[in-house]
């Protein structure tokens, strides 16, 4: 089966697994099989040599010292913030924030306008089916501001009902989505949810955690006023992530946090703050993290994306096929639009019960919740198995993925 994944792609996967130094060693004496890609994904080796490269030869603080290692350490910073903006084709650097990650990116735009815009007779619109980091942060911030949180409902196979987005976009101050779900692998139609959001009034912000591996992300064609995002999902390190957003939208909100470089001015009883995109930057950042995250954005780059995307979508068939040849599976997330996601239930065993003995067999997958704790209550489940796929999958892990499968239906059922 992998020579015909790859032969039908037109896609070297095992170029791409050779950069991959991770995926190259046993888990529980057996092969790994890395499929909690949606977790994170491992990190090739260019990401790896740039952090080492950072900490062994350039490390210091940026944007302060007098020096020529604080001036290396600078230019690695600021180049990172182009090559991100480059990513995502941003109009411009400034429009490019670096943050811990997704979640940090969507605290600091709903601090923000918990402060500005939101307020009783304003509302937020988010999904049933939001991972716990786009929802809570707009919890906090309709609590605070006393906006009501609306969202729109799941349907059974992982869509959103938007027959009723007109309506419920009503006094929407800001619709925050997940472009694509993490728990379920559902590709929401972003761009008939942006311009209806804008016929409104409403800014959009997209959570891009999972989007970001799998598609290049335009941010100018999408039109979106905000796109959050985390490096270590993307091949990059973890703790650090970027928040792009419209030059407009971004000068209006208020710092999310106080501290060194994001202030113009400061004396005893006020301050001034620095320019966008510093003025959300307190403190020293994670300045090896970004040097890396720039690095995992010239690696996407060096992809060839559209076959890199038919391989992940031949893998997410394998995949599909693989676990529904078990009986007593059930796929959770069937709907049209899918990125390299399955997730699935079996009536003979918890989902628990089934990563226990995947993982026996060197598949690394989740189990769970997800981080999606309403969208598996409205599906009236405990959790799934989640195996998510990357660009350096193979079948052989989807082979040993099935076989794994097969084991525990031995075992349970
Ligand atoms: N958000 C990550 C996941 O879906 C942690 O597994």
């Amino acid at each position: 089966m992998s020579a015909v994944i790859q032969q039908q792609a037109g896609f070297d996967v095992e170029a791409v697994r050779a950069q991959f130094p991770a995926l190259h060693q046993q888990a529980r004496g057996q092969r790994l099989a890395y499929l909690d890609n949606a977790a994170t994904t491992q990190k090739p080796q260019a990401v790896i040599d740039a952090l080492a490269h950072y900490y062994s030869h350039d490390n210091s603080n940026v944007h302060r010292g007098a020096h020529a290692l604080a001036e290396r350490a600078t230019e690695g910073y600021e180049s990172a913030r182009d090559a991100i903006a480059g990513l995502l084709n941003a109009r411009s650097r400034e429009q490019i924030v670096f943050t811990k990650g997704t979640t940090d990116g969507i605290n600091l735009v709903a601090a923000g306008l918990a402060q500005t815009v939101l307020k009783p007779g304003k509302a937020v619109l988010v999904s049933e089916l939001e991972h716990h980091s786009n929802l809570v942060p707009w919890q906090l911030a309709c609590q605070r501001s006393g906006a009501e949180l609306r969202w729109l409902d799941l349907l059974p196979d992982g869509s959103l009902d938007l027959s009723k987005l007109k309506d419920k976009l009503r006094d929407v101050a800001i619709v925050a989505l997940g472009h694509y779900s993490n728990s379920l692998g559902s590709i929401h139609p972003v761009a008939q949810i942006i311009d209806a959001a804008h016929a409104a009034g409403a800014l959009v912000l997209l959570d891009g955690a999972q989007a970001m591996a799998h598609q290049p992300v335009d941010v100018q064609a999408l039109d979106v006023d905000f796109y959050a995002f985390s490096g270590h999902k993307m091949f990059g390190p973890t703790g650090i992530g970027a928040l792009y957003g419209k030059a407009e939208v971004l000068d209006a909100l208020p710092p999310y946090q106080g501290g060194g470089e994001m202030i113009e001015t400061v004396e005893m009883a006020a301050s001034t703050w620095n320019a966008v995109p510093y003025k959300f930057e307190a403190g020293t950042p994670n300045i090896a993290g970004a040097i890396g995250l720039g690095a995992a954005c010239a690696w996407l780059q060096s992809l060839d994306r559209p076959a890199a995307g038919a391989h992940e979508a031949e893998l997410l068939e394998a995949a599909t096929a693989a676990v529904t040849a078990v009986p007593g599976t059930q796929l959770v997330g069937t709907a049209a639009a899918k990125t390299s996601v399955v997730s699935f239930v079996a009536d003979w065993a918890h989902p628990q019960d089934i990563g226990a003995i995947m993982d026996q067999a060197g598949v690394a997958i989740r189990t769970g919740h997800h981080c999606c704790m309403p969208a598996m209550a409205k599906l009236g489940l405990p959790g799934t198995v989640r195996a998510s796929m990357s660009v350096y999958n193979t079948s052989d892990d989807i082979a040993q993925l099935g076989d794994a499968l097969k084991t525990a239906h031995r075992l349970f059922a």
